[in-house]
């Protein structure tokens, strides 16, 4: 089975994917169209897309599902993977490689590298010396754009639309990258309204809000989640990220359960509206919500490999 190659010229190839800012609205816009097809490749056992192509994944930090939604959407497409899952100990960075020099070799065993890592400005390092196409799989408290990539086509599959929204962004706020790139993407599009729900302690970083005003969106920020959720469209929940803070921070668990959706939060949601939250999860969502309709989760992250399908052919395919 074929897919299409992006259908518009104007579309300069896309190199690297190391931050959200990187897409505008036209070339979202054919990364859905593309998500779509490639359900229909997924739900036909899959294509010969990219054969005899190598995909690595790079993992510094531990993940469940963007490494397994990687490696099965290159599965797919009719390519292989190579990889670690935990190069922060079993790659030879334990023997003092540097990220970079890791890169340039990894560059010439594949065809693309998808890399976690847990500093800020990891990818972007590495893009700097790879030759192949590297993909930001979460670099830290900064980015993870293929996460949003995700997050907007769930937006628009359950929704129907992506201007004219207001979302509820709830939990940590600071160190959580998804929410960090799902806002760069959200500001191109009209009409936004953002309620952000979290303790001062990790409240949204500045640079995030002011790049929404400025692209005209409506940002407020409040600690009172029940209020905020009466006329959500989308409530986006996180998870505290205790593994990022320097020092225990005592309040975490009474802040979780603070800002905990509930099916009493799920009363005031309005009946159109949708629950995402990248997972994992550790009781910020009682799983007493997981079979009320709107809770979006788990198709959410099945949405995974469609777009990252969609991304690896838009990235190799010739
Ligand atoms: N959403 C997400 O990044 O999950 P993993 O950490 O399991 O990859």
């Amino acid at each position: 089975m074929s897919a299409s190659r992006p259908s518009s010229a104007a579309l300069t190839p896309l190199r690297h994917v190391v931050a959200a800012q990187q897409f505008d609205r036209e070339r979202l816009s054919e990364l859905f169209r593309l998500s779509a097809e490639m359900e229909r490749v997924r739900s036909g056992g899959g294509g010969q897309l990219l054969p005899g192509r190598i995909m690595a994944t790079l993992f510094y930090e531990p993940s469940t599902r963007t490494r397994l939604s990687f490696e099965a959407a290159m599965l797919r497409l009719g390519g292989q993977v190579i990889g670690t899952e935990n190069a922060r100990d079993f790659s030879s960075a334990i023997k003092g490689e540097t990220l970079e020099d890791t890169v340039r070799i990894v560059a010439g065993y594949s065809d693309c590298i998808v890399l976690r890592h847990s500093e800020e400005g990891a990818a972007a390092r590495a893009a700097e010396v790879s030759p192949v196409p590297v993909i930001n799989a979460g670099d830290g408290p900064g980015q993870h754009p293929t996460q949003a990539l995700l997050d907007l086509y769930t937006i628009q599959s359950e929704i129907g639309h992506l201007d004219d929204l207001h979302i509820v962004m709830v939990g940590d706020l600071s160190h959580g990258r998804t929410v960090h790139s799902l806002a760069y993407l959200l500001a191109l599009y009209r009409g936004l309204r953002v309620t952000l729900v979290a303790p001062d302690r990790i409240r949204m970083s500045q640079g995030v809000i002011e790049h929404l005003l400025k692209h005209g969106a409506d940002v407020r920020e409040t600690e009172d989640l029940m209020g905020a959720v009466t006329d959500a469209d989308i409530v986006y929940q996180t998870r505290i990220q205790v593994e990022r803070f320097s020092e225990p921070w005592e309040e975490a668990e009474d802040q979780r359960r603070h800002f905990r959706i509930t099916e009493e939060v799920m009363t005031r949601l309005p009946q159109s509206a949708i629950v995402m939250h990248p997972l994992p999860r550790v009781g910020e969502i009682d799983a007493a919500v997981d079979a009320d309709p709107r809770a979006a989760y788990f198709r959410q992250a099945r949405n995974g490999v469609s777009v990252r399908m969609a991304l690896l052919q838009t990235l190799l395919g010739r």
